[in-house]
């Protein structure tokens, strides 16, 4: 039996788009032998034509005329790895228009214009697939749209930033500072020299939203997630963690209040207290992982390399023959219809929390502050205290509370004289 081809047309030959075109040269042979099509990279658009490429590419390939490879009669599928918003989203909007199947690792442009491309795919009844865009090599988007579509999906927590990821595991694991830390990580390559997207939240951001999205079939864009990052977070907060049976992660949480027509959607990333017998605590250095709790599924979890050319590369592939084999079977692949998302404010999240205070070493403090908790209803669940010379530190793990309740909390408490400073304030789970 002879293949049958599927030209693709690559726009982006960077980390991932190089790394596509040696991974389809290494499997093109299996896969033919296994699905019956031929995958060959026809033609690859990038920015600059002078530039050395780290793979070899087919003759006459190489152009600088993106929207021309997107038209081209002779490509059936295109491959979106360009990333930001434009000339992506056009690119993508075109390739739709022309049928042709599109598959794309671009977070920031599904977090912020999903619902326009998704509706655009199924109007035209083309696929749309981007696995690659949430935690990388690690399979998470079509496990949820598809294994698990029948499930009712109540909370989604990830581990979904390599970067800060890393840097938490030097901190806790070397007793580095922040800064050392994340210093180390951008010399291995790890975190860019603005490192603002990753470690303030913004890139975990953009997966929750594609998360709370696919998860909860709804239309939850970059803009509804609540973000704190990691800059502030001290060796003093890691280590009362440890003492207290935690480690600290930055979690990207998605989670819905019911499955019923009035349910809302609470999306958020930011440091967690996360006990040390929980699955997520046990992801280390720059790894990535996805915990997803169902109603009748129970807890599962998917791990692994959330970024990279080459595990990238892997889940932009399985896409790409998923596509193919669609096309061919005059198939596609639908999200459904995304409903509109009611957006739980953060001031209505319900959790434990971890508060750390240093406050003035004198008699009658710690009533003065216990007196400030009971009037906003948050009832303490262990207190540690430590000495710093004149001044204690005041380390509470509350019982769960309503997160508008603990702000009016820290309010009150900063106007106490005897509080010389409020520190992290970060949540906790598995209470
Ligand atoms: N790297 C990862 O680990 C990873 C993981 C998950 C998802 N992603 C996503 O994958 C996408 C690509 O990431 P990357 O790391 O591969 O980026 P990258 O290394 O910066 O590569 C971007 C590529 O796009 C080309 N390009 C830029 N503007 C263009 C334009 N107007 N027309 C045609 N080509 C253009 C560049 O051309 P030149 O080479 O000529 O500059 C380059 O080849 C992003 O959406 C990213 O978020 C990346």
């Amino acid at each position: 039996v002879t293949s049958e081809p599927v030209r693709i047309g690559l726009l982006g030959c960077g980390n991932v788009g190089a790394a596509l075109v040696e991974l389809v040269g290494q499997q093109a042979a299996d896969i033919s032998a296994r699905t019956g099509l031929a995958l060959e990279v026809s033609r690859v658009a990038v920015r600059s034509a002078s530039r050395d490429r780290a793979v070899e590419l087919p003759e006459g390939a190489l152009t600088t005329d993106a929207a021309g490879v997107v038209a081209d009669p002779d490509i059936d599928v295109v491959v979106e790895v360009i990333g930001g918003i434009e000339p992506a989203r056009e690119l993508i909007l075109a390739a739709i228009a022309a049928g042709k199947p599109v598959v794309t690792a671009n977070k920031e442009l599904l977090a912020n214009h999903g619902a326009e491309l998704f509706a655009a795919a199924d109007d035209a009844g083309v696929d749309l697939l981007f696995e690659a865009a949430v935690a990388g090599g690690i399979p998470v988007v079509r496990p949820l749209r598809e294994s698990l579509v029948g499930e009712r999906i109540t909370r989604v927590m990830g581990i979904v930033n390599g970067t800060t990821n890393y840097i938490l595991t030097r901190m806790t694991e070397e007793g580095t500072t922040y800064a050392d830390a994340l210093a180390e990580a951008q010399s291995l390559g790890y975190a860019e020299r603005d490192p603002t997207a990753d470690v303030e939240g913004f890139d975990a951001g953009a997966k929750a939203a594609i998360i709370a999205s696919i998860a909860f079939g709804a239309r939850v864009v970059a803009g509804d997630v609540y973000h704190e990052g990691i800059s502030g977070i001290t060796q003093t907060d890691i280590g009362f963690a440890r003492r207290l049976g935690y480690v600290i992660k930055l979690l990207a949480v998605a989670e819905s209040t019911g499955g019923d027509a009035d349910a809302e959607i609470g999306v958020r990333v930011h440091p967690t207290m996360v006990p040390t017998d929980h699955p997520l605590a046990s992801v280390r250095d720059s790894f990535n992982a996805v915990f997803v709790e169902g109603a009748a599924v129970g807890d599962l979890m998917f791990y692994g390399r959330g970024a990279g050319g080459s595990p990238t590369a892997s889940a932009v592939l399985g896409d790409l023959i998923d596509a193919a084999a669609n096309a061919k079977a005059g198939a596609h692949a639908a999200l459904g219809r995304l409903a509109k998302a009611r957006i739980r404010p953060i001031d209505d999240l319900v959790s434990a929390y971890y508060l750390n205070l240093e406050v003035i070493d004198e008699p009658g403090v710690l009533a003065q502050v216990a007196g400030i908790f009971g009037r906003h209803g948050v009832s303490i669940r262990s207190m540690e205290q430590e000495g710093l010379g004149a001044e204690a530190r005041l380390i509470f793990i509350t019982h769960t509370a309503r997160e508008a309740d603990v702000q009016a909390t820290l309010g009150d408490l900063r106007e106490l004289p005897a509080i010389a400073r409020v520190g992290s304030v970060l949540r906790v789970i598995g209470e």
